[in-house]
Parts: structure tokens; sequence; C-alpha cells
């Protein structure tokens, strides 16, 4: 999170600010512990169908497809996040297809997808009630949304709302959510909503993350409370 999505708001140095944050320490512990708990809020994907909506480079989309998922398909609105998408994709072998589109507008059939994924995406998103709508449209009757988002109320949503005032372009535009906040928008989208979890109690610096990270997943079964990641599953009710 610390560099994405670019240290000034330039776009077209999307994928480059993701090289550095995933190669920094605190970007590989961090990144290991949101896509953990992203991991087991999705359960097995196995031969099911994935939709990862603001992809990115594509790195959950390509463990998906890693882990045997039949289907999978990313969408992001940044052109040059999904060619570094493809490029990831293809030094993997793995076969995703991936397009340039909105979480607010998504390309697919009704009931498409049993498992739809959209990580620190909402936060950008104008109308992010319009997005949960869309996801919960292309998701099957008993499909799982998996929402992951920066906490409102954390010390790394407090940096970035400081580096929006500063001047970044991308973070001044960045709305940050309360679990609570996440829980109401998949409500309001028809889903059956399950009780959200926590990750990432340390602050934003690689020495924190070295010392408090090995405990994290213990706070995670607690409380969101300090937490900088909140994330949820929702349930798109049977027909
Ligand atoms: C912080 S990154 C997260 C990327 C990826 N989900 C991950 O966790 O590594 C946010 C991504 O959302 C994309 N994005 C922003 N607004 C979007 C929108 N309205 N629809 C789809 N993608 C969007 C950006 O281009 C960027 O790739």
């Amino acid at each position: 999170m610390d560099e994405r999505p670019g240290r000034d708001g330039n776009l077209k140095e999307l994928p480059s600010a993701y090289e550095r944050w995933r190669s920094s320490t605190l970007g590989r512990i961090t990144d290991e512990i949101e896509g953990k708990l992203i991991l087991d809020l999705t359960g097995d994907v196995a031969g099911r169908t994935i939709l990862d909506v603001g992809c990115g480079d594509g790195a959950f989309a390509v463990e998906s497809w890693k882990r045997g998922a039949k289907v999978v398909n990313g969408v992001d609105a940044s052109p040059q996040m999904i060619e570094a998408a493809h490029a990831r994709a293809r030094t993997h072998g793995a076969d995703i297809t991936f397009d340039v589109g909105t979480a607010q507008a998504l390309p697919f059939p009704d009931n498409t997808f049993d498992r739809v994924v959209a990580v620190t995406v909402l936060c950008f998103v104008d109308d992010a009630a319009q997005a949960l709508r869309e996801m919960a449209r292309v998701l099957r009757p008993g499909g799982r949304l998996v929402v992951g988002e920066l906490g409102k109320w954390s010390t790394w949503a407090a940096e970035r709302r400081l580096r929006g005032w500063l001047g970044n372009r991308v973070w001044r535009r960045a709305r940050f959510r309360t679990a609570h906040e996440l829980q109401h928008l998949a409500k309001g989208a028809g889903l059956a909503v399950g009780s959200p979890r926590g990750a990432i109690y340390y602050p934003p610096c690689g020495l924190a993350a070295r010392l408090l990270g090995p405990v994290d997943s213990r706070l995670s079964r607690w409380t969101t409370v300090g937490a900088a990641f909140v994330a949820l599953a929702a349930t798109k009710p049977p027909r």
C-alpha cells in the first residue's frame, strides 16, 4: 500500500510503483498478510470462475489460476495496469483474460462468476454503491463477493489523506471506509454479509512490519479496531 498507486499520483507510473512496493520490506510483509486474508475469505477457488475487479498488475488473478480456478478474469480502469497484468500472466504461463473496464460498468453478463474479489479499489470509485450492484449482478446466486479496503481510521489512511492534501492526485480523491460502511454497501447491493475481518495492525514502517507482522493474524481473529486493512465476504442469495 505504501507506494501504490504512485508516489505523486502519476497513473502511468502505477506498475513501476507496484514493483517498488513489492520489493520493499513493508510491501512484501504487508502484501503477504493481506493476500492470506483475502484468500481465506475467498475460500477454495479450484474449478471455480473468478473475477478480480481493479485487478492491478494481476497478482490475485494469477494466484487464483495457480490454485486451479477454472476461469479467471481481471478488469482494471488503468490500461497500464492491464498491460502489467498481461505481462505477469505471460511470465507464469497463466490463461487469464484481462480487460480495461470500470467497476461501475462490468463488461460481463448477469450471474457469471462464483467469486468476485475487489481489493483496495472501492476507495477510488466515484459511485461505490453502483460498483457493488455491478459486482452483485455478475455473481452467480450462491456466489461470494470479497472486498478489502484500507481502514478509514488507520494510520495508513491518515498518511494517504495527508499525501492527498499535499497534492497527490490519486490519494486526493480516495475515500476510505470503515468495516461497517463496507457492510452497509454490500447489504445495499442485496448481499448477505459476513463479519468483517481486519489485518495490518502496525504503522506503515518496515521495522514495525518485521516486528509485528508475525502476530498480525492473531489480532485479526479478535477485532477490526486499529486494522489498516478491513475485509469481508458477502454472499448472493440463492434464487
Ligand atoms: C491500490 S490498486 C489495487 C490493485 C489490486 N487489487 C491489488 O490489491 O493489488 C487499485 C487499482 O484499482 C484500479 N481502479 C481505480 N478505479 C477503478 C475503477 N473505477 N474501476 C476499476 N478499477 C479501478 C486502479 O487502476 C488500480 O489498479
